[in-house]
């Protein structure tokens, strides 16, 4: 099957699940990287605890987004070129958002300006008091133990996500 074809069938797919509300990683995956599909760091296993945790995260933090943040989750390391320095992969991950809503997911206006916003942020290292947004940084960050890297609190946006740190 070729890349346009598998692109059309995921897109179909895309469409059933996220009229359920549900962004499947599967149908993601033809959008990603190479790199990023096969990453042990930055790949498909890292997204899914990033929606996990940002799941939780939601739950404690009222006024966050969940539907953003689960697609921040899917999307945010689809664009990385290696797991090494890449600073603009969030912003090429923001792009990919932008082209692909209302075909691989649906998001209503400030839905996907939120998004872009947290994706072309994510990999800059700042905070946010934008609540939607630094959940989806601090589900990010949560899972740095992966790399080797303890998350501190001074790079923590919000107090789930602080208390979260300091109950493991
Ligand atoms: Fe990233
Ligand atoms: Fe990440």
């Amino acid at each position: 099957m070729g890349r346009g074809s598998s692109r059309q069938k995921a897109r179909a797919l895309l469409r059933a699940s996220s009229e359920r509300g549900v962004v499947n990683l599967e149908h993601v995956l033809p959008y990603a990287t190479a790199h990023a599909r096969s990453s042990r760091l930055h790949g498909p296993d890292h997204w899914r605890r990033v929606a996990e945790i940002g799941a939780q995260l939601v739950r404690e933090t009222p006024g966050a987004d969940p539907h953003v943040v689960d697609l921040f989750a899917t999307l945010h390391d689809t664009q990385r070129h290696s797991d090494g320095h890449d600073p603009d992969h969030g912003r090429r991950a923001a792009d990919l958002a932008l082209e692909l809503r209302g075909s691989l997911f649906e998001a209503t206006n400030e839905q996907l300006f939120l998004l872009a916003e947290a994706l072309g942020g994510h990999a800059d290292g700042f905070l946010s008091g934008e609540l939607t947004i630094a959940v989806c940084w601090d589900a990010d960050r949560l899972d740095l133990g992966r790399c080797g890297i303890q998350p501190e609190d001074a790079f923590l946006s919000t107090s789930a996500a602080r208390r979260r740190l300091r109950a493991v």
